[in-house]
């Protein structure tokens, strides 16, 4: 059986401080977890900011728990101030890294051909992107979620080897930070069609994001096509994070 994924997108908080105390916590959460017998069954990331990911990997350093970026951008060098390269992000000890958020999207304007470009990148700094794809409220209610999906994973792995390793995570844009988790049945059909689209031979786990937090995670884990979870505002808390990952098992 594969090991399920517990990823926490902690977006725009946390400094190094909190970064360390949290680390602290869910370490020894994660120690006193082991101590019991339970199997170390699932996989931990945390993507904290940009400017924390140094830091972030030295607290976390001795652990099981990755640490992964949110963001790069689609040069590794050049006239690109402000930018992120995803060479560097590997070489302060990043392993992941989030590319097409909706927030990424949606506010930052995004499109599916930069994001392809991220793709190629992230791959070739020898990062495992985690891609996100969506559909937003109105685009499900129209009955466009899998014209919207179909658009989102054709143009943003256009060009990209099903063999490669990378994530895809499914966030339906109406259940991020809202607490309208999608039903069980909802995100099993979107994981199911994610599925088919990526085609039997392609092994990327497919996460589910999107409101998920430790009282509503297992009966989303239960269905067929979840390999697991990509957490926003859960994450930021220690044993809420943990708690999702430990009902995974
Ligand atoms: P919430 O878990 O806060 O809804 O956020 C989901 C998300 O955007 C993870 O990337």
């Amino acid at each position: 059986m594969k090991s399920k994924i517990v990823a926490g997108n902690w977006k725009l908080n946390k400094g190094p401080q909190e970064t360390n105390a949290f680390a602290t916590q869910l370490c020894e959460l994660l120690k006193t977890e082991l101590q019991t017998g339970a199997p170390k069954a699932t996989q931990l990331v945390v993507f904290p900011q940009t400017l924390v990911l140094a830091s972030a990997v030295q607290s976390f350093s001795g652990s099981s728990v990755a640490v992964g970026g949110q963001n790069i951008y689609s040069e590794s060098t050049g006239a690109f101030t402000g930018e992120n390269s995803a060479a560097v992000l590997r070489e302060l000890g990043a392993t992941h890294v989030l590319i097409g958020h909706s927030e990424r999207r949606q506010i930052f304007g995004e499109t599916d051909m930069l994001l392809a470009k991220k793709m190629w990148m992230a791959l070739k700094a020898e990062l495992l992107p985690v891609f996100c794809v969506g559909e937003t409220l109105e685009q499900r209610q129209s009955g466009q979620t899998e014209s919207v999906l179909t658009a989102q994973l054709q143009n943003g792995l256009a060009g990209i080897d099903r063999n490669e390793t990378f994530w895809v995570a499914y966030e339906p844009v109406w259940a991020i930070g809202t607490g309208q988790v999608a039903s069980p049945q909802q995100a099993s059909e979107a994981h199911a069609f994610i599925r088919s689209f990526l085609g039997k031979t392609c092994e990327a786990p497919i996460l589910y994001g999107g409101s998920v937090k430790p009282e509503n995670a297992m009966a989303i884990a239960q269905q067929p096509h979840i390999d697991g979870f990509l957490v926003g505002g859960a994450s930021l808390d220690p044993r809420s994070f943990f708690e999702i990952a430990k009902n995974l098992k």
